[in-house]
């Protein structure tokens, strides 16, 4: 199963997203470095008490309005740090990835795998979700999230989800976000761009790198 589940571990780009290399000093706005430095030691603090935070079943609600914000990166680095220093089991996969393989498993000829997979899903020590609330909801979605986050909820199994979306706007099911809301810690990420001002670096680099030809 695991095999056949994109998200079995963490996909290829991010291996090499660590916490230590996450900057607060590449945000422009003074307040955006204020608000990561705050989300940041949020973090360190539940990740320094861990085995706590897992005991209660407790997980992260990351958002932010703005596009490019960190939060996959952060997402991505968190699980690194868990994998590799607290040897906990992740899964990583975005909503809409993981709708696709719900999807998927419905042309197989093997009924049970769709149950398989909510299973994987409900059973993963640690889940993150990246970009939750960016699929388009119909009532099926919505079913089987609520399966998923409920089996998670009532086991205290410990979920992680990034979103575009202040955790009071999600329009899923309220028995969804009454779950969400008990158990996750809601972190506001700066409402700026660090993929813009990348591709800004690299734009002014390029054009160094011209004019000195
Ligand atoms: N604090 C940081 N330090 C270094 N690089 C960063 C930092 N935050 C973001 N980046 C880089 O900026 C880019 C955008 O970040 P990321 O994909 O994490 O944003 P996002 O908030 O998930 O965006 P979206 O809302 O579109 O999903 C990535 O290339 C990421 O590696
Ligand atoms: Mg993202």
């Amino acid at each position: 199963m695991d095999r056949r589940l994109r998200f079995a571990a963490l996909p290829e780009a991010f291996r090499e997203m660590d916490l230590k290399t996450f900057r607060t000093d590449i945000y422009q706005i003074p307040e955006s470095r204020d608000k990561i430095k705050g989300a940041c030691q949020v973090i360190k603090t539940y990740l320094d008490n861990f085995s706590q935070m897992q005991g209660r079943g407790i997980g992260l609600y990351m958002w932010s309005n703005a596009k490019g914000s960190g939060k996959t990166r952060m997402a991505a680095s968190i699980a690194n740090y868990l994998m590799r220093e607290k040897g906990v089991q992740v899964k990583f996969s975005t909503s809409l990835n993981i709708i696709q393989e719900i999807k998927n498993t419905w042309d197989d000829k093997e009924k049970k795998s769709e149950s398989r997979l909510l299973d994987a899903l409900s059973t993963a020590e640690v889940l993150i979700i990246d970009d939750f609330g960016m699929e388009q909801l119909t009532a099926w979605i919505n079913s089987k999230f609520f399966q998923v986050l409920n089996e998670r909820y009532i086991n205290n199994r410990v979920t992680i989800l990034t979103s575009n979306i202040p955790f009071e706007n999600l329009e899923y099911d309220d028995r969804i976000t009454d779950r969400i809301g008990e158990k996750m810690l809601k972190i506001a990420f700066p409402e700026e761009s660090i993929r813009k001002i990348i591709s800004k670096n690299n734009n002014a680099q390029m054009l160094g790198m011209l004019a000195k030809q």
